[in-house]
């Protein structure tokens, strides 16, 4: 496969800065010549960049519209070429950056004719409107934009190929704001909170979406938020949530998504280097990032057994 990976550094969707370093990270981590070793091709096309677009709504909580307002068309743009990769791979960067890359790769797919899926690995949902939002932080907010719902009219642009509500899996959640909850009552999203992973384990929810993307055809994008995982393993997040999902777990996810064959597009969000402890959260990013793309634990173990 040829794997094109895709700077975002983002940093405007949240207050704690540094997410902006998160592209560069995964690069001095190894990203590359990890997916090298798997046998894949790797084409890093280096970081976007965005200027601020003028935008104002009347939320007066919300923090850095302008420069979101700026991200979202170019990263829509970008991720609708990228789309033309085997595998794209969006190195962010705030989880803001979702809203493009996710309508990108989707009115790609919309042209294949290939209904889109949405695998929403996070301790969040990010499904506030730009009304709903308390904290007024953006990366609360992709998900609710790019399943088409409105309140984002004139400041993103119109959506071309919105992800059916019905086409959404969300796993590992553990922090949801009120005006979330009600979205996600009655919603036809799958949702997977911690508590239902610790009952049902990771692997009977995932393969029964991952069947259902397979029986329509899909193409699935999966976006991994840093804060999915526990912040024992993964401190470089400005937004830890206690009880997040386990070394193994992790790796399982990403072992049965590789089997399935059906990911067409990743995002890697929300790392932020400068709360890393010595690039142990980059690596963890990229370990997991090899296993969706083919990495056996087991070939680890016979190798480091020899
Ligand atoms: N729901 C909270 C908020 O809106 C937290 C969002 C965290 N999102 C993220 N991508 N880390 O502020
Ligand atoms: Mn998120
Ligand atoms: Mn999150
Ligand atoms: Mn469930």
């Amino acid at each position: 496969k040829t794997c094109c990976l895709i700077g975002a550094p983002v940093d405007e969707g949240a207050v704690q800065r540094g997410c902006v370093m998160g592209p560069d990270a995964y690069r001095t981590a190894g990203l590359a010549e990890q997916l090298r070793d798997l046998g894949h091709l790797v084409e890093d096309r280096g970081n976007l960049s965005a200027a601020p677009r003028p935008a104002s709504h009347p939320n007066a909580a919300l923090k850095n519209l302008p420069e979101i307002a700026g991200w979202v068309p170019v990263l829509e743009q970008a991720a609708y070429e990228a789309a033309a990769c085997d595998m794209p791979i969006f190195l962010g960067g705030n989880h803001a950056l979702s809203a493009g890359t996710v309508p990108g790769v989707a009115r790609r797919s919309a042209e294949r004719g290939q209904p889109q899926f949405v695998l929403w690995l996070d301790a969040h949902p990010d499904l506030h409107t730009l009304a709903s939002t308390r904290s007024g932080n953006l990366h609360g907010t992709p998900l609710r934009y790019l399943i088409g719902d409105p309140g984002f009219e004139d400041v993103f642009p119109p959506i071309t190929a919105p992800v059916p509500e019905a086409h959404v899996c969300f796993m590992g959640l553990r922090s949801v704001d009120p005006a979330e909850q009600a979205r996600l009552h009655g919603s036809g999203m799958a949702v997977h909170d911690m508590r239902a992973l610790d009952e049902r384990g990771v692997s009977a929810p995932l393969l029964a979406f991952l069947d259902r993307v397979k029986q329509a055809g899909g193409a699935l994008h999966v976006s991994l938020d840093v804060d999915f995982l526990d912040p024992a393993i993964a401190p470089a997040v400005g937004t830890t949530v206690p009880g997040g999902a386990t070394f193994r777990e992790a790796h399982l996810i990403m072992e049965l998504l590789h089997e399935s064959g059906l990911v067409t597009s990743l995002d890697l969000v929300e790392l932020n280097p400068f709360l890393d402890d010595r690039g142990r959260t980059a690596l963890l990013m990229v370990d997991l990032c090899a296993s969706l793309l083919g990495r056996k634990v087991l070939d680890r173990q016979t190798r480091s057994a020899a």
